[in-house]
């Protein structure tokens, strides 16, 4: 099925598939009855403006995105809002979209730590396949403005009462200083170097 779907940096063009991204990220969460960071349709809007947002087309029909964010002054990045839709699941669309999400944040912030927060089994098969591993909430960045996104989220009392330090979510964290990317990550830097 991924053949015929193409994996993009998103731009002004798909600002337009906004309200169903965003809705399919908020249905998503309700039926696996998780928390979820809340975003603003004027902040994904503004992510695919500065090309920093994944899309996965299949012809013109939505069925993936994700988008970067930089934290504590660029020294950390993340990958956010990981989302396929449902019908399009299972067939390895997920890793093709963080691997160039990925490859995205490896090109923009070289020198940056990439870290996730997941509550989900497939994001921490996928990182762990890139190269991530898991760390303690105190390895992330203290960024207030990270933190802030949880609160939005229905587990956040947890993470107030243990003073940041646990709560549902694993921590997933890659250091480009201990590890070397994949032979299949450089070639996409490679062909992401010439378009950003
Ligand atoms: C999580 C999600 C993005 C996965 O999308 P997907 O395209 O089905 O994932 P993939 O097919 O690329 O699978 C990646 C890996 O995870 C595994 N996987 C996929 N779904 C899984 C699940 N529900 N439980 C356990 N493992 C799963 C796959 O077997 C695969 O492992 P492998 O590489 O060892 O074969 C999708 O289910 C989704 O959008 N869920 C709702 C939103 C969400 O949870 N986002 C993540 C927030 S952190």
């Amino acid at each position: 099925m991924e053949d015929n779907i193409k994996i993009i940096i998103a731009g002004e063009e798909h600002i337009k598939y906004v309200p169903e991204i965003l809705q399919t990220i908020e249905d998503a969460a309700k039926v696996r009855g998780t928390g979820i960071a809340k975003r603003s349709p004027e902040y994904v809007e503004q992510k695919m403006r500065e090309g920093k947002a994944i899309i996965a087309l299949d012809d013109d029909r939505f069925a993936g995105f994700c988008y970067v964010e930089s934290w504590g002054n660029k020294q950390f990045v993340a990958n956010s809002g990981l989302i396929v839709v449902d019908s399009y699941r299972k067939h390895g669309l997920a890793k093709r979209i963080k691997q160039m999400a990925f490859a995205l944040c490896r090109t923009m912030f070289p020198d940056a730590k990439i870290f996730g927060l997941t509550s989900g089994a497939a994001v921490m098969r996928i990182n762990t396949e890139l190269g991530y591993e898991p760390v303690t909430f105190a390895q992330l960045t203290d960024d207030e403005a990270f933190w802030r996104g949880c609160n939005g989220c229905k587990n956040v009392d947890i993470l107030q009462r243990t003073n940041r330090m646990y709560c549902i979510c694993t921590a997933m964290l890659y250091d480009p200083k201990t590890h070397e990317d994949k032979p299949e990550i450089k070639d996409l830097i490679e062909k992401l170097k010439d378009k950003i």
